[in-house]
């Protein structure tokens, strides 16, 4: 209560002398407060001045996946806000990395990238797709990129220890080889949702249950719908590592609730509703977004600094699936947007949105993906739900063989550039799509090309 109290006289001052002032019943002031922060975020971003690569951060202290966390936070500014002038950099970053076989495993980063680095840049594109971000011609499609990863980790479920499951790592040389974890295994579960929604391919929703199902029964999320770091291949995941980030938990919440938005089934409606519940009361404590393992102590990394905000994203995106979760999730949303905010001056967001802190002059990408991530996401009331293949998107999945444009599942066509496609806000598509939907157009041979 105390702390609430200090919390409030907090915010009561540093909105009005320091922190940007979120009128959170307001578009227009949410707009403006999210075009300040969106500048902030892209400030960090280099990749088209000279020396630079296009798509990337710069690293250090940059990993690859941040820098498509960071390009699919501007896809859901652009689709919340209706401001598309980032649209050409997040396409060109987008399109710069894709590497050599068109999956997100550039050359460059063939030292350091795991399976959730590569999924990260997978969901960007699947954002991409269901926002209707124009394609380009002689590239491949957003869905065909999507579609390459989930090939690519497909390949890599293993057998061999835990009776299932991905390793975090995807080269044996690496550290973090022998960890089988929940981002990793929960970033596949829900690019396979989003696919299996988007293209109503069973292939998707059969690997996201099988992952899902794998998930559960290796002890990764508990029965209280807990969802734990990881476990060692080498002891066949027998030690659970129980602690606890805030994006891993949002991962599955997000995918659950796609799967309930194909499947309203019992089992899908209940693991939304329970990760949903737990993850609210986990990382919400006072009501504002929390970093529990690192914040306390100021210990969060620069990778930490992005997965509150992760969070938010996957959340806005969970009430566009299943509406009804608005009630429990924006009230989360709109005190921590506001708490966050607060924390911003014209220059620079802070982090520890609890205690009021400023941040300082420490700060960061992730600083401004995670305050942006909660302020743009209170216009998720007045946005188009994401589109499908049937209702608006494009269709191809293809191939990535690598032997340049022209293969298939490269576009010959250009979207329409707006978000505002045919799909309603949250809308329900019927579990038919199954058995009597489209059958998704698949042009020309399939040839994987396994790394
Ligand atoms: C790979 O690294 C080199 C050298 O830094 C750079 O010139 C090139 O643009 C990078 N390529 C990609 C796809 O990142
Ligand atoms: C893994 O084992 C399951 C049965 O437990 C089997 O269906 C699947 O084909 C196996 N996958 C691989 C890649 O060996
Ligand atoms: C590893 O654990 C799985 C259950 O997760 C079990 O089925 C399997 O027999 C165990 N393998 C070994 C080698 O202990
Ligand atoms: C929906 O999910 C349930 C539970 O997993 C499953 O038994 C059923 O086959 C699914 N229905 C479709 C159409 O996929
Ligand atoms: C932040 O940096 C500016 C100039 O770089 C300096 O004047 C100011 O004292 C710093 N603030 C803090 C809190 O360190
Ligand atoms: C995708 O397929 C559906 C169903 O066949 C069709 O209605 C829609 O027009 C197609 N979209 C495109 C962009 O081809
Ligand atoms: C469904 O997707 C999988 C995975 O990409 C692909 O192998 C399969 O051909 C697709 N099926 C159809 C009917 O398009």
């Amino acid at each position: 209560m105390a702390r609430l109290t200090r919390l409030a006289a907090i915010a009561a001052l540093t909105s009005s002398v320091y922190g940007l002032d979120l009128k959170a019943d307001s578009s227009d002031s949410i707009k403006s407060v999210a075009s300040t922060i969106a500048q902030q975020m892209v400030s960090y971003y280099h990749g088209n001045q000279r020396g630079k690569t296009v798509g990337l951060l710069d690293s250090p202290p940059y990993y690859f996946w941040e820098s498509g966390a960071m390009f699919d936070t501007l896809i859901q500014y652009w689709h919340l806000t209706g401001d598309n002038q980032y649209n050409d950099i997040v396409s060109q970053g987008l399109q710069a990395q894709i590497g050599p076989n068109e999956n997100y495993m550039p050359t460059n980063q063939s030292a350091s990238i795991g399976n959730d680095d590569q999924a990260f840049w997978a969901l960007a594109a699947m954002s991409a797709a269901e926002a209707k971000l124009p394609e380009s011609q002689g590239n491949p499609t957003w869905i065909s990129l999507a579609d390459a990863v989930f090939n690519d980790q497909v390949a890599r479920w293993d057998n061999s220890s835990c009776n299932g499951g991905l390793r975090w790592q995807i080269f044996a040389l690496n550290t973090g080889y022998s960890y089988k974890n929940s981002i990793t295994n929960g970033m596949f579960f829900q690019l396979a949702t989003r696919l299996a929604r988007y293209t109503g391919n069973s292939t998707y929703s059969d690997w996201a249950t099988k992952t899902f199902d794998w998930t559960t029964a290796a002890g990764f999320i508990d029965a209280k719908w807990n969802v734990f770091d990881g476990a060692q291949a080498s002891t066949n995941c027998s030690e659970m590592d129980h602690v606890q980030f805030s994006y891993v938990a949002g991962t599955f919440v997000t995918g659950a609730a796609h799967m309930y938005n194909i499947n309203r089934s019992n089992k899908w409606k209940s693991a939304l509703d329970g990760l949903l519940r737990q993850t609210l009361s986990v990382f919400f404590p006072d009501g504002i977004a929390y970093e529990v393992p690192c914040e306390k102590r100021a210990t969060c990394t620069t990778d930490m600094h992005a997965m509150k905000g992760l969070l938010a994203h996957w959340l806005v995106d969970t009430i566009q699936m299943a509406p009804y979760t608005s009630d429990a999730i924006l009230p989360k949303l709109k005190s921590t947007a506001s708490a966050a905010a607060a924390t911003c001056n014209e220059g620079a967001c802070g982090f520890e949105w609890s205690t009021g802190d400023k941040g300082g002059n420490k700060t960061d990408v992730g600083y401004e993906i995670s305050a942006l991530s909660y302020v743009q996401g209170l216009l998720v009331g007045e946005a188009v739900g994401p589109v499908t293949a049937s209702s608006g998107g494009t269709n191809a999945t293809g191939t990535s063989t690598g032997s340049g444009p022209g293969t298939s599942g490269t576009t010959t066509t250009s979207g329409t550039g707006t978000p505002s496609a045919t799909a309603n806000a949250g809308s329900i598509v019927g579990a038919a799509i199954y058995t009597t939907g489209p059958v998704v157009a698949l042009l020309g041979s399939v040839a994987w090309l396994i790394l």
